[in-house]
């Protein structure tokens, strides 16, 4: 497969540091609220990178739940491959791609779970599938076949015990570093940053 000729010009828009916002969760907000009247479908599905205590990185797609003052929550299975990660390095990415607006958004920090009442909160608010399914999979672990999980939810639903385990919750990840790439032509991309240092945000741009 040669993907060489595959190349797109980004034109579309300019980022600069004079008009940018002063804090990045408003120049975060800003940017979504553009994803709404773009054809991008689900502008909060985000990559999400984690790392073991030993380096070994991986990445998969989460959705993006809420966005508080202090951080970005997401959803998940504490004793899934990401929730080991976490629980030896707290430290991790997301990364939103918006290609419609030819942006991408890397945002890192510190990561730790929300409260069980909180998760819960959400949690209730599933479908009734959603919760057994959560309930049921043990996600990340090899089984024997579909069959088996379609099975224990099924079990799951006909008991409707739907309250949620403790396997289950949300985490949030409080940023200490953001980046705002906007594509432009020749490659010569805008890319602002912006660094926690001592409780204030400072902003800077990076080479493209
Ligand atoms: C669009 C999309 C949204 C997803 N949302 C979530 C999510 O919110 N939480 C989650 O645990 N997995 C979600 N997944 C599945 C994950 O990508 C991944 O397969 C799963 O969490 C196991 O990852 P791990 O083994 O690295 O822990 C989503 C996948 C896609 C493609």
């Amino acid at each position: 497969m040669d993907l060489k000729d595959q190349r797109k010009v980004y034109e579309k828009f300019e980022l600069h540091e004079e008009s940018v916002k002063h804090n990045p969760f408003d120049q975060f907000k800003n940017w979504f609220v553009d994803t709404k009247n773009s054809e991008i479908l689900e502008a909060n599905a985000m990559t999400l990178a984690t790392a073991s205590k030993d380096g070994k990185p991986s990445a998969r797609i989460v959705l993006l739940k809420e966005v508080t003052e202090t951080g970005f929550v997401f959803f998940t299975n504490y004793t899934s491959q990401k929730g080991m990660d976490l629980a030896e390095n707290p430290q991790a990415e997301i990364l939103f791609f918006w290609d419609a607006l030819e942006r991408q958004v890397r945002i890192g920090g510190n990561v730790k779970k929300i409260s069980q009442d909180e998760s819960r909160a959400y949690f209730d608010t599933r479908p009734p599938e959603s919760r057994a399914g959560a309930i049921a999979s043990p996600q990340s672990q090899k089984i024997e076949s579909r069959a088996v999980i379609e099975e224990k939810i099924k079990t799951v639903l006909a008991a409707n015990k739907l309250d949620m385990p403790e396997h289950w919750g949300g985490y949030i990840l409080e940023p200490n570093y953001f980046e705002f790439w906007q594509g432009r032509h020749s490659r010569l991309h805008d890319r602002i940053i912006y660094e926690l240092m001592e409780g204030h945000w400072k902003v800077g741009r990076l080479a493209p």
